[in-house]
Parts: structure tokens; C-alpha cells; sequence
């Protein structure tokens, strides 16, 4: 099985959106009559969910009509909360059929998608022209991918001189190998975590400047272990990220915070810009 595959597999479960309609009907919302932040508590797929793009949205200086692009944009949460807040265009690509179609479906679901279009693309091999995009992030996808140099340039390429490039991942602690199953792989598969230093490292080599970079582990250890409480408590609501990790969610979030207080990842967010000439 080729590592697209394979990866496109581990993400995209079943029925997605059937899943996810079921458990908003669950929760008594009327699907004829739903937002973008009803949607928010299961299409913001990383472990702080929506709280984490509304941080990450804040940092980016992103103006009214601009055109964006979502690498690695999962079922489009971030793009629709992005575009819907900045009243802008988001172009987003994925990986995972499942989640590409789910996403369009989502996008219909809540009226914006006449503001944000999901395709299905790989992040090393982007369908975009150069020069294209006013800016772009990629929210937890990197450790998903194996050619980080051909990321970062894919990324450097389709974005217009001056515009921003924001990236969140879990990057590869000191401390040794991490424990799985985690949320990106069950048992290592598919895993191609690199330290943080080397993250800045292609991301220069790729042309990109003014790179800033915030640790953000201690945040991400307190949302898995909120979650792990839920979790032991019976308390985890009908809608969230949790139902589309499958059987071993638990397990992947008791290893995602461990690996985190142990030093073996290690979670950051960086912003820089292609350079303006
Ligand atoms: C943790 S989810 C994050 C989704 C979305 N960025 C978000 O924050 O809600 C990781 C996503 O990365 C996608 N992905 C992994 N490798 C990719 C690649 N090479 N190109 C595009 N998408 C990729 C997966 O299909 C999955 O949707």
C-alpha cells in the first residue's frame, strides 16, 4: 500500500459525515439551521480544537477578501472559521478522500461554500499555480509527511512574495522515540516526526524569514489531559474529535500526553512570510 494511501486510511474512517450529522442530531441541533462554530467541537482535529485557531487566527495578519490556502485542512474547520471571521477565500487541500468529501459536505451544511473549496491533493505535490495565495498554514499535518524540504517549498512556491505561512505541529523531542498508538499513526507507520530545530532549518531553506516560534506544549498537555478526564468521567460529548479516532482513542491521547511530560514530542507553532522581493 503506497504511504498516501496508507495515511489517507488511518485518518478517514467510515461515513464521516454521517458520522458527524449523527452526533450533532444527537445533541438535539437542527441540521437545516447550523453555524460554523456548532461544527467547531469535531472539525478543529487537534487536541485543543477550536481554542487553538482562534489563537492561531489572531497571530495572522489576514484581511477581508484575500485568498488562502489550508494545507492538510482535514474536514475544514480552521478554513471555515477563517474565512466566515476574515470574510475571506480558503482554498483547502487533503489528503484523506474521506475527509475531502466530508468537508464539502460540512461547508454546504453551514452556506460558506462559496468561501471555502476542498480538494483532494497532496501536500508534497500542490494543484496550485506559483505566486497564487495572499497566505497559508498547515495545522498539525507535517507529522504525517515524509519530504519536508518538498512541503516547505510546495508551500514556499504557491504563495505570493510577502504573505504569511503559519505551521502547528508535534515536532520530535529530546528524548527519545514516542509511544504509540498516538492520533497520526498506530504504531509508528506513517510517523515522520523531526525536531524543531530541523523544522526551522527547511522552513529557511525553503526562502522563508522572520521566523517566530512559540512552544506550545504546555498547552497541549493540558488539553489531553482535560480530555483524558472527560474521558475517565463519562463526560466526553456526543460531538467531538474523539469519535472520529476511533477504537483506540483513549490509548492515543493518554500516549500524546505522556509523550509530551516525557520529552519525546514536542509541540510548536511557527509563523514566518515568503520574503516580499
Ligand atoms: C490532525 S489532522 C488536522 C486537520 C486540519 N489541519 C485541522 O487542523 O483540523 C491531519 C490532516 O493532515 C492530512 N494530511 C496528512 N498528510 C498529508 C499530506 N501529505 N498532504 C495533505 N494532507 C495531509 C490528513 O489527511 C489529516 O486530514
Amino acid at each position: 500500500m503506497s504511504d498516501a494511501k496508507s495515511i489517507a486510511d488511518h485518518w478517514g474512517k467510515g461515513d464521516v459525515f454521517a458520522l458527524i450529522t449523527s452526533a450533532l442530531t444527537k445533541q438535539g441541533k437542527p441540521l437545516d439551521a447550523l453555524t460554523v462554530e456548532d461544527l467547531a467541537p469535531v472539525d478543529h482535529y487537534h487536541a485543543r480544537g477550536f481554542p487553538a485557531t482562534v489563537e492561531l487566527a489572531d497571530r495572522l495578519p489576514i484581511r477581508p477578501g484575500q485568498h488562502l490556502v489550508d494545507i492538510g485542512c482535514g474536514l475544514g474547520g480552521p478554513a471555515r472559521y477563517i474565512a466566515k471571521r476574515f470574510q475571506c477565500v480558503v482554498s483547502g487541500v487533503d489528503i484523506t478522500p474521506a475527509f475531502v468529501e466530508a468537508g464539502n459536505k460540512l461547508s454546504a451544511l453551514v452556506g460558506i461554500q462559496s468561501q471555502v473549496k476542498i480538494e483532494l491533493g497532496d501536500g508534497q505535490r500542490l494543484p496550485y499555480a506559483d505566486a497564487f495565495f495572499d497566505g497559508g498554514y498547515t495545522q498539525h499535518v507535517t507529522m504525517n509527511v515524509p519530504d519536508r524540504p518538498r512541503f516547505y517549498a510546495e508551500a514556499f512556491r504557491v504563495l505570493k512574495p510577502g504573505a504569511f505561512f503559519a505551521l502547528t505541529e508535534h515536532g520530535l523531542g529530546p528524548s527519545g522515540e514516542p509511544h504509540y498508538p498516538l492520533p497520526w499513526s498506530e504504531d509508528g507507520n506513517g510517523a515522520y516526526l523531526v525536531t524543531p530545530t530541523e523544522t526551522r532549518r527547511f522552513l529557511e531553506e525553503a526562502g522563508f524569514e522572520g521566523i517566530e516560534i512559540e512552544d506550545t506544549g504546555p498547552k497541549y498537555l493540558a488539553g489531553y489531559r482535560a480530555a483524558i478526564e472527560r474521558a475517565a468521567a463519562g463526560t466526553l460529548p456526543p460531538l467531538g474529535i474523539h469519535i472520529l479516532m476511533g477504537e483506540t482513542a483513549p490509548q492515543k491521547m493518554r500516549n500524546a500526553a505522556r509523550n509530551i511530560a516525557e520529552g519525546r514530542t514536542h509541540p510548536i507553532q511557527m509563523i514566518c512570510r515568503k520574503p516580499a522581493r
